[in-house]
């Protein structure tokens, strides 16, 4: 596997492949990887010539009150896991180089990024999308895997590559669970033990929505009332937000009339967590 940190050199290498005829999956991550990055490797690898995987903390996505000290950097494990699964290109780019002191660009992508994660992370979404487009121009993908646990992130960027044209597939990879149902997320080892117990309540949630959506139920406000009196006879979490939307565009919804994703961010200890699912099929994600 070639390491490049330098982002010219990620450009022409990239064009080189291109040269060759050869076609390029990309799965950008801020590292600390877990099974659900290696899926998206896998899915990469299952449908293009080559992988690059970026691993890059992005600074401009976590706000002045963030974990971006604190989220896990583990640059020498991650990459023997990615040597492992045979990905051609692992790209490190540094902060200095892909934010000058002139840097003075960001990309907004409006409704869908407001709500949900956006209310609550001011200037999130604009710091994913930007270091995403950025990361499409070095690396020139012709497909991008992200998973499906940033749901909202997810969207962000389909709405991103369709209105700007970008001329990159994009491919979502359903959430890789635990065994015991937790979502993975770089953020688990930030958990102790007991915080991770408790943090069980999170899927136990997504699994009562779910239960009532097979049952028939319909109405999104009956759905909710019913998930925080879960919460309430379950345990205690420090929920902050709870919803049902639309699954296609992050619309409210009152009734479940098509696929609806049920998405929850809460704190545990002070880590913060997301999880969703799906209500009504899944196929028609991608
Ligand atoms: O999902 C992530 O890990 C990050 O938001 C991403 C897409 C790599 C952008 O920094």
């Amino acid at each position: 596997m070639k390491i490049i940190k330098k982002i010219e050199e990620m450009q022409s290498w990239s064009d080189e492949q291109c040269r060759k005829g050869l076609t390029i999956g990309f799965v950008p991550t801020m590292g600390a990887l877990h099974q659900g990055h290696l899926e998206l490797v896998k899915l990469s690898r299952d449908r293009v010539d080559i992988t690059v995987v970026s691993i890059f903390v992005n600074p401009t996505q976590f706000g002045p009150h963030e974990d971006f000290n604190a989220y896990p950097r583990q640059f020498e494990s991650d990459s023997e896991k990615l040597q492992k699964k045979n990905v051609d290109v692992l790209f490190a780019p540094t902060a200095e180089d892909m934010y000058g002191a002139e840097f003075q660009t960001s990309i907004d992508i409006k409704d869908v990024s407001r709500g949900l994660c956006g209310e609550f992370r001011p200037g999130h979404f604009q710091g994913v999308a930007t270091v995403v487009l950025k990361l499409f121009n070095i690396v020139k993908p012709h497909v991008a895997i992200f998973g499906e646990k940033d749901y909202q992130q997810l969207l962000v960027i389909k709405h991103m590559v369709h209105d700007l044209n970008l001329d990159v597939d994009i491919i979502s990879h359903p959430i890789v669970r635990d065994s015991d149902g937790l979502a993975l997320s770089s953020r688990n080892v930030r958990l102790s033990q007991e915080e991770r117990k408790r943090a069980l309540i999170i899927p136990a949630i997504l699994i009562r929505a779910q239960e009532l959506f097979n049952k028939g139920e319909r109405e999104v406000a009956k759905i909710l009332t019913a998930c925080v009196e879960f919460i309430d006879r379950e345990g205690k979490l420090n929920l902050q937000y709870l919803e049902i939307r639309d699954a296609h565009t992050l619309k409210s919804i009152s009734k479940i009339e098509r696929e609806a994703v049920v998405l929850l961010a809460a704190h545990v200890g002070n880590v913060r967590l997301i999880d969703n699912c799906i209500l009504g099929s899944h196929e028609t994600l991608n």
